[in-house]
């Protein structure tokens, strides 16, 4: 039982810490260029994805699986933004692991993008 607490305890903090801050940097270097957090300009903003996504998915992992999944690879088909792809042109292919891909997605998910214009 101490045991469990004390693996959730460490798990928490490497998320917090860990995970979170990765997925924060590779977002920034390799995401925002297009995904602004609140402004749709060349692309939809990151605050619209993950809403979207969030009304698609029940829970976390259906979320971060299947954006890997669909970023690692993107098609018409898979698109859940099909408005977006009409209006921007489908995502470009980007090379990079499925494994960052899920960092990158599970900071979609737990991040707060509009913090900014709600805090004031
Ligand atoms: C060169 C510009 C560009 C970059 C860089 C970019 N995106 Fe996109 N992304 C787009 C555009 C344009 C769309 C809207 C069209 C679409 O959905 O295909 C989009 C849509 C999306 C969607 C919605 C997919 C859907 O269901 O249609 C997700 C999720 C996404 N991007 C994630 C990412 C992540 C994660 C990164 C960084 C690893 C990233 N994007 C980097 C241009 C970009």
């Amino acid at each position: 039982m101490i045991r469990t607490v004390f693996l959730l305890l460490i798990f928490s903090i490497f998320n917090m810490c860990g995970a979170q801050n990765l997925g924060s940097l590779f977002f920034s270097g390799n995401c925002i260029t297009c995904h602004h957090p609140t402004k749709t300009i060349s692309a939809p903003s990151a605050a619209e994805v993950q809403r979207r996504y969030k009304e698609a998915f029940q829970n976390k992992e259906e979320f971060v699986s299947y954006m890997a999944t669909w970023v690692k690879k993107p098609t018409l088909e898979g698109s859940l933004m099909h408005d977006a792809v009409e209006k921007h042109g489908l995502m470009p292919e980007l090379a990079y692991d499925e494994d960052t891909l899920r960092v990158i997605g599970e900071y979609i998910y737990e991040n707060n993008f509009t913090k900014h214009k709600t805090e004031y």
